[in-house]
């Protein structure tokens, strides 16, 4: 008999237009791993609102974060692909998980600190309590591996935990994930302050690349890119400008870094950046396509996360049932 999958889940927040960040940092590597595991991917919109979100922006990106997925070749047929609030589930067993997670464990989280920093006196309770639905996110799949970027390393080490305690207070129930963080494109860096993560939520459209930005955007966004006053194309933490668009090159070729310096020796900045916008904007250019065609067929994206969302209720209330059980709620 052939053995069972193991199972992949990750996800992406629709609560700002995504990044080549995003894109280098995730799904590439999902899309790497896909015909090896059982994989889950999902569009956790529930996570996007604990930040205030305007609705209709919501709803128009949690679709084109689908369309994404699907035109970055995630192929659909062999993937669960769904919206987290069409799965109660995750709702339910978050607070489960929440009565079992302590208030230190979530207050120092690094980026909480980082966004209730910026929001003065008004920080949503969402907000504190967002790594818990996590956590209820992976651990209602059985999930194996969780591949993200670096900056969800400390989250996925809560998801564990809490697996952990649980199955301890009770008896096994959950597999203890493992994170997947590949060796390049892990953390791309913000193009106006490199020691910074490029992040969607940046206030500076320079700072970052949408996946959605169009040629000329990127051509322009990568000339203004701070490098530093070397002049040398080197791969070296005194250089993070060079070093992050070095990394975007490996992320998106497969190549290393010392081929990249090696290939620019004795050539300059304006050479060096002009080649890595054209190879960022071969690599999205086919996809943006895509995403458009998808998006002007919502029937067939509904389909989809019709499906996905039906697959994933399936497994996800096996677990959940279990969950109550063993807590001590009278099965309905
Ligand atoms: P989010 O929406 O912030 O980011 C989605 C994915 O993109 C990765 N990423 C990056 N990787 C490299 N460089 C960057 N600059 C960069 N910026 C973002 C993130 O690491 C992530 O993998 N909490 C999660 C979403 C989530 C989730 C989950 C992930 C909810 N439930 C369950 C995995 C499993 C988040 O906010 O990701």
């Amino acid at each position: 008999m052939e053995d069972k999958k193991k199972v992949i889940f990750s996800g992406i927040q629709p609560s700002g237009d995504l990044t080549l960040g995003n894109y280098l940092g995730a799904i590439k590597n999902w899309i790497k791993l896909q015909d090896q595991y059982d994989c889950f991917f999902c569009v956790v919109d529930l996570h996007a609102i604990t930040v205030k979100q305007v609705p209709a922006d919501l709803r128009r990106r949690t679709l084109e974060v689908l369309a994404i997925y699907i035109a970055s070749g995630i192929d659909c047929d062999k993937n669960t692909l769904f919206i987290q609030s069409h799965v109660p589930a995750h709702s339910e067993a978050s607070w489960l998980l929440t009565c079992s997670t302590y208030m230190g464990e979530l207050s120092r989280m690094t980026q909480f600190k980082d966004k209730s920093q910026k929001m003065g006196d008004s920080i949503s309770a969402g907000l504190l309590n967002y790594p818990t639905l996590m956590a209820a996110d992976i651990l209602l799949y059985n999930t194996n591996l969780v591949p993200v970027g670096k900056d969800q390393k400390q989250h996925l080490e809560l998801a564990r935990d809490l697996a952990q305690r649980f199955n301890n207070a009770y008896s096994p129930t959950f597999v203890v994930p493992e994170p997947y963080i590949a060796d390049t494109g892990a953390k791309i860096m913000d193009l106006q302050e490199p020691t910074k993560k490029m992040s969607k939520s940046s206030d500076n459209p320079n700072s970052f690349i949408l996946i959605m930005d169009s040629p000329e955007v990127i051509r322009k966004k990568i000339s203004r890119a701070v490098t530093d006053s070397i002049g040398v194309v080197n791969y070296t933490n005194d250089q993070p400008g060079v070093k992050n668009l070095i990394d975007i090159i490996c992320a998106i070729k497969g190549c290393a870094p010392e081929d990249v310096v090696k290939s620019y020796q004795g050539k300059g900045y304006a050479d060096f950046k002009k080649d890595v916008a054209e190879i960022i904007i071969e690599e999205l250019t086919p996809v943006q396509a895509k995403v458009k065609e998808l998006l002007g067929n919502k029937n067939y994206l509904e389909d989809i996360y019709k499906k996905g969302a039906e697959k994933a209720s399936y497994v996800a209330l096996k677990t959940l049932r279990k969950m109550q059980k063993k807590i001590g709620l009278i099965p309905r």
